[in-house]
């Protein structure tokens, strides 16, 4: 009988692509939570002597590349880092393009994200953003929330240290109220807290551009995070990129602080 042609969304480009490095990747072993700090977007404009907003506009062609190679490899979460609490700091200007590039992106890829499945969040403090954003990344996160595809994790207004901030406060909001004790607060506890309770801490952590920083990256989700540095800027990291941080990924060996004989007896 003759099969049936997927149509052009359908297939696996990472497969198609990249079959020797697709190949190399055991399904079994797919970090089930990635994270990427997406940096450089600046200098990728820079040296083309592009004004920097040009360069955000590009890096949002590597982030439709990550979303689908993600899926096709089988990640379940991917947390993109896309603006920290210290960005605020940056030109007004630089703030209001990222902000309207986002709402863009939005509008843009929801269609995209109802086709494929894909569960939309975000995490950090989303009432600093202003209010038609807000709205936007709501209105996506509702209409998304009942899939069970990819998650996708926009950090916005994002700090690990401001999270932590948060996660004591309501702690501590909870003792002042007599519902907890000093002896109840464990580390599920804190962890139940924080913007990422529901999903599993990151097994590897992306940063491109070159810089060896987590730049307050989730800081309490991090602990036992692999960590992959590549030089290259945001807007070149493509899907062949991505599917080369696997490999390398599940080239590590985690060992969560026991001895390799622990982790393989036979050894
Ligand atoms: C990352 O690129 C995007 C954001 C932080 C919003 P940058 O804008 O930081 O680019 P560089 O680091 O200046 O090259
Ligand atoms: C980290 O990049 C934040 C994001 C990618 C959103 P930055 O460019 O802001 O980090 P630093 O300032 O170089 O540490
Ligand atoms: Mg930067």
């Amino acid at each position: 009988m003759e099969k049936d042609i997927p149509v052009a969304e359908e297939i696996n480009q990472s497969e198609a692509l990249y079959p020797d490095l697709f190949r190399r990747i055991d399904p079994a072993a797919v970090p089930a939570h990635v994270g990427v700090i997406m940096d450089g977007n600046g200098r990728w404009a820079n040296r083309r002597a592009f004004p920097r907003i040009r360069g955000h506009r590009e890096g949002v062609h590597s982030v439709d590349e990550v979303v689908a190679s993600a899926r096709e490899v089988g990640v379940r979460v991917l947390t993109l880092y896309a603006f920290s609490m210290e960005n605020w700091r940056r030109p007004k200007m630089e703030i209001q393009a990222l902000m309207s590039l986002l709402r863009e992106y939005i509008v843009k890829k929801l269609p995209v994200m109802h086709q494929h499945g894909i569960r939309f969040r975000t995490i950090g403090r989303a009432g600093d953003l202003p209010l038609n954003t807000r709205k936007l990344l709501r209105k996506a996160e509702q209409e998304t929330a009942a899939y069970d595809g990819l998650v996708l994790n926009l950090a916005l207004s994002y700090g690990g240290r401001t999270e932590i901030v948060d996660a004591v406060r309501s702690l501590v909001q909870d003792a002042a109220d007599g519902k907890i004790g000093p002896e109840q607060v464990d580390e599920a506890l804190l962890s139940a807290r924080m913007y990422t309770a529901d999903v599993p801490d990151p097994d590897l952590i992306i940063r491109t551009s070159g810089e060896h920083r987590t730049s307050n990256f989730l800081l309490w989700q991090s602990a036992y995070t692999e960590l992959y540095f590549t030089p290259t800027f945001w807007p070149d990291f493509k899907r062949r990129e991505f599917l080369e941080a696997i490999v390398d990924f599940q080239g590590r060996e985690r060992r969560f602080g026991l001895t390799g004989k622990q982790l393989k007896p036979s050894r």
